[in-house]
């Protein structure tokens, strides 16, 4: 078993994702002792944002720097069996790090292919786990609802890519006020605590 941990939160020490990324492998690990763990801190060691160099280089005659990078961030989710996501809202969608590394998986022939019959995802292997949390509420009666483009684009994204196991551990309305902060993670530890390992 091969479990990939990926944090994107800029927030460090305070960042609740890291907490609960972090919470969700150690939980994982408790039952699945012989896990191996990769973690990937996209916030502390950002990958390049597309370009020319990263992207269009043809990585078999001359692989870039950037390119190797990226392609070394989609062999870690091509091997991964479950793969945790540290998913701040940041300006009502993911963290640019985090874009970048959605980026770098994106690759036509390795998690997608383009048949007969349309497009074809090629992840439906892996178990995803969104660590997820926002500063306000974004549920489908609030009026915010159309500003959510986190935990929808990171659904609509694993979909295209095949993936059918996504769970999301979220915590909503962190900024709200320290008594609703402190509800939200004691519900989205709950939530851990009862993720199944496999
Ligand atoms: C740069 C930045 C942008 C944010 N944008 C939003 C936002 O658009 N909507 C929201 O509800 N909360 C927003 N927040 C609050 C975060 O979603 C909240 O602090 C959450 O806990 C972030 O995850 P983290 O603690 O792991 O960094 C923002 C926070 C930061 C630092």
């Amino acid at each position: 078993m091969n479990i990939l941990h990926i944090d994107s939160s800029i927030q460090g020490e305070q960042s609740v994702t890291r907490s609960l990324s972090s919470a969700i492998v150690t939980h994982l690990r408790d039952q699945l002792p012989d896990a191996q763990v990769i973690h990937r801190d996209v916030a502390a060691a950002p990958l390049p944002q597309f370009s020319a160099e990263a992207v269009l280089a043809d990585p078999a005659v001359a692989p870039t720097p950037s390119a190797r990078e990226l392609t070394m961030a989609l062999e870690e989710v091509l091997a991964a069996d479950v793969i945790v996501i540290g998913a701040p809202m940041y300006n009502f969608g993911v963290p640019s790090q985090l874009k970048s590394w959605l980026d770098a998986l994106a690759v036509p022939g390795r998690t997608f292919r383009y048949g007969a019959d349309g497009v074809e995802g090629l992840l439906g292997e892996k178990r995803i786990i969104i660590a997820s949390s926002r500063g306000g509420f974004y549920g489908p009666e609030s009026p915010m609802a159309a500003l959510e483009h986190q935990e929808s684009y990171l659904r609509a994204f694993f979909g295209f890519l095949g993936v059918t196991r996504l769970e999301v551990v979220g915590a909503e309305g962190v900024r709200m006020s320290p008594e609703r902060a402190d509800i939200a993670m004691r519900e989205a530890m709950d939530q851990v605590s009862r993720l199944q390992a496999a």
